[in-house]
């Protein structure tokens, strides 16, 4: 029960960048996804309801910091720096960067996109993994603030590759037979990283929502959802 004495559960704010299928994407006008499911699985585990926002990237992220937001769920990938500034649930994915590119383009490993135009998203591990092919503030890279974006970009030929993460590159190429893109992965450049739930620095919610994230990992519930999303 509440301090009012209702049984009506806390709501909490939850931001993310919902153009990053298939962890969040809209479709039909509702958000949808590997993260949506999970972090609706997870409130319902821990006790509470969820309002979810497409705030976008940056916003995102402030929103965390200024504490309007108690969640960010997008993809996120555990890096040092954003440790620094956020708290993190338990890893619950697995990722790397991955390279996009129209077929015919000569590409076959990071060192390939060197003299070439690049999109990433702003702000996001794949600018970092192309930044360290072709350099920091290489005038070749064009960054985007969102991931549908970067692949418009792409398609309208602004630039010949993009870098983003593997299951992200792996949907686009799935649900664009038609495209013509190819992709490539470079493990000895490019490495693995780690998604997890971001919080306030100091949120009491980050326990609550991993010892959440051990439920569903033990029952079976994070399974389900990942063949949903992922065994199809
Ligand atoms: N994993 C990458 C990162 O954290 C990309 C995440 C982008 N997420 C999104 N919803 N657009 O930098």
């Amino acid at each position: 029960t509440n301090n009012d004495g209702s049984d009506k559960k806390k709501v909490l704010n939850v931001g993310t960048e919902a153009t990053f299928a298939p962890f969040e994407f809209m479709d039909k006008g509702e958000m949808t996804g590997f993260d949506v499911d999970l972090l609706n699985a997870l409130a319902k585990e821990a006790g509470y309801e969820v309002k979810m926002e497409n705030t976008g990237w940056d916003a995102m992220f402030a929103g965390l910091q200024s504490e309007q937001l108690d969640i960010g769920i997008a993809g996120i990938t555990m890096d040092e720096d954003r440790k620094k500034t956020y708290d993190f649930s338990s890893p619950y994915f697995e990722s790397i960067s991955m390279i996009v590119f129209k077929e015919g383009t000569d590409i076959q490993n990071a060192e390939d996109l060197k003299g070439k135009k690049v999109g990433v998203q702003n702000g996001t591990t794949g600018q970092f993994s192309a930044e360290a092919v072709v350099g920091k503030n290489s005038s070749d890279i064009s960054k985007y603030e969102t991931a549908a974006l970067m692949f418009q970009a792409l398609q309208s030929k602004n630039v010949e590759a993009v870098v983003t993460d593997i299951a992200v590159a792996l949907e686009y190429e799935k649900n664009n037979p038609d495209s013509g893109v190819q992709t490539a992965v470079d493990e000895n450049q490019f490495k693995s990283e780690y998604y997890g739930i971001a919080f306030p620095k100091g949120s009491e919610l980050r326990d609550e929502f991993d010892q959440a994230l051990v439920t569903l990992f033990e029952n079976g519930k994070y399974e389900e959802i990942y063949k949903k999303w992922f065994n199809n």
